[in-house]
């Protein structure tokens, strides 16, 4: 059980510290098993010693003991003291290479990296209060964040939304599209439709137009460098949002551009991380993971867009459902709808003038 604030002592502190730097530094170790072969070595093959596994995995034994001694640490491998032998055990197994662990580690590893080369920056940036827009990360930063796009809105929950809004538009517009994934997601789902994805991030946008050329979908998908508060054309049947909304300085300005480019009937799709209503209901090991992503990136990135607006409201990436009903009416969205998606970690929100 957790001690309460009262009964905690600096030594408990540290321990906890200490703790965390181990978790840490395991997100590291995880994605080093993952890029090495090891878990896939380990994966049903029942107890091995450190020179099994190497053997496996064509290792050097020495490493590979210390990576299986940390992760004994970390519970995350068992360990047999009598025959000095480490086994996978089939949960850890379903997690990592079953299930979306290894593959979400590891793409959080990416950016990681990132950050670290720009931490000195990152941490001038954070006390002159001026932000650190999303284009001062490096590439590995992009990459890792859609990497975590496909473990976290498959094309299949995508178009399970997409259907849910029952919608058939001519045209689509994309807003904060990164490399394009659920852009690309939205083509194939609405074969008829011309589709245009917009991002404030050059680097970003050509690597989302290479992705619709490989994807055969470039001649009825386009990505343009563009802003959240300037977007272009009108009449689009949908606007969609995909985890970017709490990205921008100015949501509610964004929100009103989109009303300002829809058709009639047009439907404004917004999707962000789930989050409780309540700051208090937020403080949990997922709200915490999400207000750490906030204070690192989403939030820097939104305050970089608003230096100087005495009105700016970023968001935060754990709005919650009412403060983001009331940046789509504060925008003029008369009616707001939730749709349901078997994701627990997403909000989905149908928003109609
Ligand atoms: C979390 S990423 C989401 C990318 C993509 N929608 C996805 O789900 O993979 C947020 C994106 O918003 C873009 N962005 C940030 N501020 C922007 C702005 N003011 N206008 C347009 N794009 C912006 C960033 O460059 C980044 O690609």
């Amino acid at each position: 059980m957790i001690p309460t604030v009262d009964e905690r002592t600096p030594e408990m502190v540290i321990g906890q510290l200490i703790g965390e730097l181990g978790g840490s530094l395991g997100v590291l170790l995880t994605a080093l098993g993952n890029r090495a072969g090891l878990w896939t070595a380990m994966a049903g093959a029942g107890p091995l010693s450190p020179e099994e596994i190497a053997g496996r995995t064509a290792l050097n034994t020495i490493l590979v003991r210390e990576w299986c001694r940390a992760q004994a640490a970390g519970g995350y491998l068992d360990y047999r003291s009598d025959t000095n032998s480490f086994e996978l055990p089939d949960a850890v197994a379903g997690a990592l290479l079953h299930g979306p662990g290894a593959a979400m580690v590891d793409a959080c590893a990416e950016m990681l990296c990132s950050q670290g080369a720009e931490f000195d920056e990152f941490v001038t940036a954070f006390r002159n209060g001026g932000g650190f827009g999303w284009h001062r990360h490096d590439e590995r930063f992009w990459h890792g964040s859609d990497a975590l796009t496909k473990v976290a809105l498959p094309d299949e929950l995508i178009s399970a939304v997409l259907d849910q809004v029952g919608l058939a538009p001519g045209s689509v517009l994309d807003v904060g599209s990164g490399y394009g994934t659920p852009t690309i997601a939205i083509a194939r789902h609405f074969p008829a439709a011309r589709v245009l994805g917009i991002d404030y991030n050059e680097a970003s946008v050509a690597h989302a137009r290479r992705a619709a050329d490989e994807a055969g979908l470039a001649d009825r998908l386009r990505f343009e460098v563009g802003s959240a508060t300037d977007l272009p054309g009108s009449g689009y049947g949908l606007v969609t949002f995909f985890d970017s909304l709490h990205d921008f300085g100015d949501p509610v300005g964004a929100l009103a551009q989109a009303r300002s480019v829809l058709a009639d009937d047009g439907v404004v799709l917004l999707v962000e991380p789930a989050a409780a209503d309540r700051v208090e209901d937020n403080l949990t090991p997922s709200g915490r993971m999400f207000y750490a992503v906030s204070t690192l990136i989403c939030t820097p990135n939104a305050v970089s867009q608003v230096t100087g607006q005495e009105d700016a409201a970023p968001l935060g990436t754990q709005a919650g459902e009412p403060l983001l009903r009331a940046t789509a009416a504060a925008a003029g969205f008369g009616r707001v709808r939730r749709v349901d998606v078997p994701a627990p970690m997403n909000l989905v929100l149908a928003l109609k003038p």
